[in-house]
């Protein structure tokens, strides 16, 4: 795979390999959205001393500046999912790095980058509720509507986004485009 490249000066759109993103969400819009979710958990969680929990890999720099700009005492813990398609239709989501820290108790404030289909953290959040924890909400930078297949119901959702793959700012295709700081979407082929 290519690396990703930019026209000079011209940043409204990325190349990786055959494929072409165009500027969905610039980081300007990112952070102002980061700042009003923020100043939600703030005024929800102040007294609550919430656990984090942090998707990775894709949330890694969505939970690193909206975290910072809750300022709010937590605890932090890091996991990481697969999926797999099982032979009935619920599926199965692993931990593959797992819990550390007891949830039993505990305000948890799962945090995603995208939610797609809604299976993994339908599956996730499922699974965390058997720890008994006192209360359970996920914060996810983006939704996908129209692709969502099982229930999702979140006060914290940074922006609804229409059903094309996007990369940036966490987001990655194959490992690729995590670093950028704007978020930018599969360009329509009939567009190009
Ligand atoms: P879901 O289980 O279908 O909701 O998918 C959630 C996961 O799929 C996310 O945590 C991402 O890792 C990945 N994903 C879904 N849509 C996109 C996308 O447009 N770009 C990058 N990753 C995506």
């Amino acid at each position: 795979m290519n690396p990703v490249s930019f026209e000079p000066k011209q940043m409204d759109h990325v190349q990786i390999g055959e494929r072409r993103f165009v500027k969905l969400l610039s980081s300007e819009k990112i952070q102002a959205r980061i700042t009003e979710l923020a100043t939600a958990i703030r005024e929800d969680y102040s007294d609550k001393d919430p656990l984090f929990i942090v998707v990775l890999n894709g949330a890694f720099m969505f939970a690193a500046d909206l975290i910072r700009a809750c300022e709010l005492d937590c605890e932090i813990q890091f996991i990481r999912l697969a999926s797999y398609e099982g032979t009935t239709s619920s599926g199965v989501v692993q931990q593959i790095i797992g819990m550390q820290i007891p949830v039993a108790g505990r305000h948890v404030i799962v945090v995603e980058d995208i939610v797609d289909t809604g299976r993994t953290m339908d599956a996730f959040t499922r699974d965390i509720q058997e720890s008994h924890p006192a209360s359970i909400s996920v914060v996810t930078l983006l939704l996908k509507p129209e692709t969502l297949e099982y229930p999702f119901e979140s006060a914290y959702v940074g922006f609804e986004i229409p059903d094309a793959f996007v990369i940036g700012y966490g987001l990655d295709l194959d490992g690729r485009a995590r670093h950028l700081e704007d978020i930018y979407q599969l360009e329509d082929e009939e567009q190009a």
